[in-house]
């Protein structure tokens, strides 16, 4: 693997720049404001191909030539995009066959972005051609920092039905269970009389009749995440044999608007792990959904410091309302990435474009020029980075972690579940929610990761759970943690096949429950729940849950924290708790209302100890922590809007001033402050 850790002493500033859309000159006065605004890096050529590669083997590189070395002039490092994220017009022409067919089996055209089929050879050969070219041109250039395969891998091609797919597709299979005995098995195929005699009739699940096979579903989503980071692998490859000392990545979209690639399985292959991320105007409290993907993606990168590729500086251009952010929301959202381990902030895009389907998008420059209060923002964040410069390389503290899990996801969201009304992101959120409201910081971890160490361990929705996590889970318990599994985890192996002997599967003996029917609430539909006999959070007594409920008993040995008082389930546990070695083992039968999340999550920080900032923080207030080796970096962001006052002891990069619990930082509402003490010094 190439090279050592990437962007080093420094956190860059930068963003996409798309050159090709101006003339010459207005790349002097971008560079020009660039520097003003404090730019240090720039993504270039993401949708370059067309202007590359005018003619199908004629390369044409001036152009690009000159903005890497003028970039490099100006000390601005170079994130060089392969280009081969859109292929251009004449491809289509020449390789019909490339074109992607959606599952109803319409072949698309190009027009848009993105519009190639990940399994089409044509594909390959054509931008693995390209690459090579690009690296061998750029790959001595010292201005080059970074490769950035592609872009946004799967963002609007990720499934195609053709039949070179459906090849590629039994070939995975083949490599999966070997044989037809062993796929038949693995997809229960014995029902509705799907059972396979020859390998050419197993197809992508094209558009069907009614339910289809949902072990098929399941490996086709895998599968489909497999054939971009098959594609992915093949031009990172290219770039480290040609270029073994620049670093490659592809930039992640963890985040509501992306669920379809398996990122557990794509980040063990990155040099650096980066990611994209957009505010859901439509989402209740879009900047805990923002925090929540920063911490997936630190858990993505195993803890080290990441990229964050693309944020908005203000409105994005693609949801039904477009909201602009507001004043002061810039630094806190790019601060909120910086806490969670990000060393690089980066923004679609720096310039505003005149045409094509983004010419609303929101820029650093915007259609108003440099002097914008967006350019304003844009240019004080800048400073506040070169500020925090020793930030870069420290490693964001968190005892506590949350499992996310794409393959569950997948399979949860699916047909034919026991509600449609569970959505797996949904239940995930409301436990994050209520963590980040606890002031707790937690790594978003996935299920195969180490999961030792943490001493709040929470699993929302489980639901596919091989043995080996079952056992890492319990083994986390056992050592300590609190381990908290909520309903409908557990109930089915990597086939999608229910585990007998009661519900929640893997985790019965773990938990000390065995549930026998799932009884979901109808829409808008509570229930309550009451004692079940211990006293342990006596603040859940008369909170609700919505859309879940089960029915079951706790075995001996279990405490019954709470049980359903009425609805369908009345009399079975709701809350369970179970001592197991030094730690315990706790069972939630229901999406808690957020006020009965917040008084067991208070509880469950109080068990496992965590850290949440100071004792009187106001909630809304988040307060994250980076360290490395006695330096501590306290960022303590007001996303409530009411200001605090901070009672730790440092230097505030923000505002250059020292802080302490007898002369406390008054933070402004809105505000953003990155403490930074020593230990040993400034009262600690
Ligand atoms: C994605 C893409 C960019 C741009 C932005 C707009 O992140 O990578 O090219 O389309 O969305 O929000």
């Amino acid at each position: 693997m190439a090279t050592s850790r990437w962007p080093g002493d420094r956190l860059l500033f930068g963003g996409d720049l798309n050159p090709e859309q101006w003339g010459p000159e207005t790349l002097e006065q971008d560079i020009e404001a660039m520097q003003v605004a404090g730019f240090t890096f720039a993504t270039v050529g993401v949708f370059g191909w067309a202007l590359l590669e005018p003619r199908p083997g004629t390369y044409e590189f001036a152009w690009l030539d000159r903005v890497v070395d003028r970039l490099h002039a100006a000390g601005i490092v170079v994130d060089l995009a392969t280009a081969t994220a859109s292929p251009p017009p004449w491809f289509g022409r020449l390789h019909p066959e490339a074109m992607p067919v959606d599952r109803q089996g319409l072949r698309l055209s190009h027009g848009s972005r993105q519009t190639w089929c990940p399994s089409s050879p044509d594909y390959r050969r054509r931008a693995l051609q390209l690459v090579e070219r690009l690296a061998d041109r750029y790959g001595d250039h010292p201005g080059l920092a970074l490769w950035h395969v592609g872009n946004e891998f799967g963002c609007h091609n990720l499934m195609c039905f053709c039949d070179r797919s459906a090849e590629h597709f039994r070939q995975w299979l083949r490599d999966r269970y070997v044989d037809l005995e062993g796929l038949n098995e693995a997809w229960g195929t014995t029902f509705w009389s799907q059972r396979y005699g020859e390998w050419v009739d197993v197809l992508p699940p094209r558009a069907t009749t009614a339910i289809p096979n949902p072990s098929a579903e399941l490996d086709w989503r895998r599968f489909c995440s497999d054939a971009h980071l098959e594609h992915y692998l093949a031009e990172r490859d290219l770039l480290h044999r040609i270029c073994p000392d620049t670093p490659v990545t592809t930039n992640f979209m963890v985040g509501f608007s992306f669920t379809g690639l398996d990122y557990h399985r794509w980040a063990p292959e990155q040099d650096i792990v980066s990611n994209d991320h957009y505010l859901g105007h439509h989402l209740p409290h879009a900047h805990t959904e923002l925090a929540m993907s920063a911490d997936i993606t630190r858990g993505l990168a195993g803890g080290e410091p990441w990229i964050l590729m693309e944020h908005s500086p203000s409105a994005v251009n693609w949801q039904p309302v477009n909201l602009a952010k507001e004043p002061g929301q810039m630094a806190r959202d790019a601060m909120s990435h910086v806490a969670r381990g990000a060393d690089v902030v980066g923004y679609f895009q720096w310039r505003a474009s005149t045409a094509g389907a983004e010419k609303y998008h929101s820029a650093m420059l915007g259609h108003a020029g440099t002097g914008s209060r967006v350019f304003a923002e844009a240019t004080e964040l800048g400073a506040v980075l070169r500020r925090c410069a020793p930030v870069a390389g420290s490693r964001t503290e968190a005892k506590a972690a949350l499992v996310y899990d794409w393959p569950s996801l997948w399979s949860t969201d699916a047909e034919a579940t026991p509600t449609q009304e569970h959505r797996y992101t949904d239940e995930v959120r409301a436990w994050y929610d209520a963590l980040w409201r606890a002031g707790a910081t937690c790594d978003g971890v996935g299920p195969e990761d180490d999961l030792s160490g943490y001493s709040l361990l929470v699993l929302p929705s489980l639901h596919v759970v091989s043995e080996r996590t079952a056992a890492a889970v319990a083994a986390a318990a056992q050592a300590g943690a609190q381990v908290v599994i909520t309903y409908f985890s557990g109930t089915v192996d990597e086939r999608d096949h229910i585990r007998l002997g009661g519900y929640p599967g893997a985790f019965t003996d773990l938990l000390g429950v065995r549930m026998e029917e799932f009884a979901p609430l109808w829409v808008g539909q509570v229930a309550t729940l009451g004692t079940g006999g211990s006293p342990r959070v006596p603040a859940l007594h008369d909170e609700t849950g919505r859309i879940w409920t089960e029915r079951g008993h706790a075995e001996t040995g279990t405490e019954v924290v709470a049980s359903f008082a009425d609805g369908p389930s009345t009399g079975s546990p709701a809350v369970t708790r179970r001592q197991t070695g030094s730690g315990a083992a706790w069972y939630v039968a229901t999406r808690l209302s957020e006020r009965g999340l917040d008084a067991l999550v208070a509880h469950l920080v109080g068990e496992a100890d965590l850290d949440t900032g100071w004792p009187e923080r106001p909630v809304g207030v988040d307060v994250v922590r980076r360290r490395s080796g006695q330096q501590t970096w306290t960022f303590v962001i007001d996303h409530a809007g009411a200001g605090a006052r901070v009672p730790l002891a440092g230097t505030d990069l923000v505002s250059e001033r020292h802080c302490g619990p007898t002369e406390p930082l008054a933070l402004a509402p809105g505000g953003v402050a990155v403490i930074h003490s020593v230990t040993g010094r400034n009262g600690e």
